[in-house]
């Protein structure tokens, strides 16, 4: 166990900093619940897979292709048998129709999506269809994919949006409807601090509209892990996070923890509109609990769609 592990300890789930995905699904017979992720080829997404195929789930796995969906699923134990892959480019609503229609198609009815792709702090300001790029992958395309599959979830189904404490990057106002093209001055964490403040909108207002049906909505900070997320940083920052990654950072298998047990354990059936850390409730910014801003982010996002090929 790290120093920082040792020193948070563990919060009133019984799970905390230190808690693996392996560990917070320990026990459990997932056999049966068909648990749909996004980004599974690497980092987060892969260590989630692995821990919730390893309980029998079965596993809806997306990338960008399906040749990198099909590599995560051989990588698991029991190979491709545990999962099934999936392409889901989440910049392009064709692919992200094409994984909705496939799910559709073959009578998935998913338990649980985990909204776990992402990209970070683009150096350069990047877009896809006029709009921010980290904008629209992060909450943009997952907005798709969910409201897609919203009929074809089972009874108890569970939405878990991975977010980030960095949301508290976002723009003053949270969300400035006026910029989602990124053009009137762009910042790499500003941007991404945004879509991880829609990311955490989006979970509110879909637990407001769930509320009553069986269905729970959830977002998660999953901690500060070395992934390929950091690819997008320069050199000198990707070497000091390498460096200071075993003393001051969580694992991999530690960072899926979050998402895991909010999309899986006994202990969060029901629980809907919450932000979690460290497999705890926790609280997420002022701006990021305003129903308003909420239902205006759900609002303009309907409107973008409604504009996309
Ligand atoms: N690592 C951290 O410290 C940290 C902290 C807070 C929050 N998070 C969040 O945790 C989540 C997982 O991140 P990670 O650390 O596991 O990063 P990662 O290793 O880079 O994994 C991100 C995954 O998202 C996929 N992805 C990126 N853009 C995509 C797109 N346009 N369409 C479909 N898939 C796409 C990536 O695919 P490719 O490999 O093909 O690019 C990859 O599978 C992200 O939402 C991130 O914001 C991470």
């Amino acid at each position: 166990m790290s120093i920082v592990a040792a020193l948070r300890g563990r919060g009133p789930s019984g799970f905390g900093y230190g808690s693996t995905a392996e560990e917070v699904v320990q026990g459990l017979d997932l056999s049966g619940r068909t648990i749909l992720v996004t980004g599974t080829n690497s980092g987060l997404g892969f260590e989630t897979i692995r821990a919730l195929a390893g309980r029998g789930a079965k596993v809806l796995a997306t990338a960008r292709t399906e040749e990198k969906a099909r590599s995560a699923c051989a990588a698991l134990n029991g190979g491709s048998a545990a999962a099934v892959p999936l392409a889901c480019e989440l910049s392009d609503p064709t692919s992200i129709r094409a994984c909705i229609a496939k799910i559709k198609a073959e009578g998935f009815r998913p338990d649980a999506i985990i909204c776990n792709a992402g990209i970070m702090a683009l150096p350069e300001l990047r877009q896809a269809f006029g709009y921010e790029l980290q904008f629209f992958t992060n909450h943009v395309g997952h907005f798709i994919l969910v409201t897609g599959l919203l009929e074809q979830l089972s009874d108890r189904a569970r939405l878990v949006i991975v977010s980030s404490s960095a949301h508290i990057f976002a723009p003053r106002e949270g969300v400035d409807f006026s910029n989602l093209s990124g053009e009137r001055g762009y910042s790499p964490w500003v941007a991404y601090g945004r879509s991880k403040l829609a990311n955490i909108l989006f979970v509110k207002e879909l637990a407001r509209r769930f509320a009553g049906s069986g269905h729970t909505a959830n977002a998660v900070h999953p901690g500060v892990i070395n992934t390929n997320l950091m690819r997008s940083m320069s050199p000198v920052m990707r070497m000091g996070a390498k460096i200071i990654a075993p003393l001051a950072f969580k694992n991999a298998a530690q960072g899926a923890a979050t998402q895991c047990y909010v999309a899986t354990n006994p202990r969060v059936e029901g629980v809907s509109g919450e932000y979690f850390s460290n497999c705890n409730i926790a609280r997420s910014s002022k701006i990021s609990r305003d129903p308003a801003l909420a239902a205006r982010l759900w609002r303009e996002t309907e409107r973008i769609v409604s504009t996309l090929p």
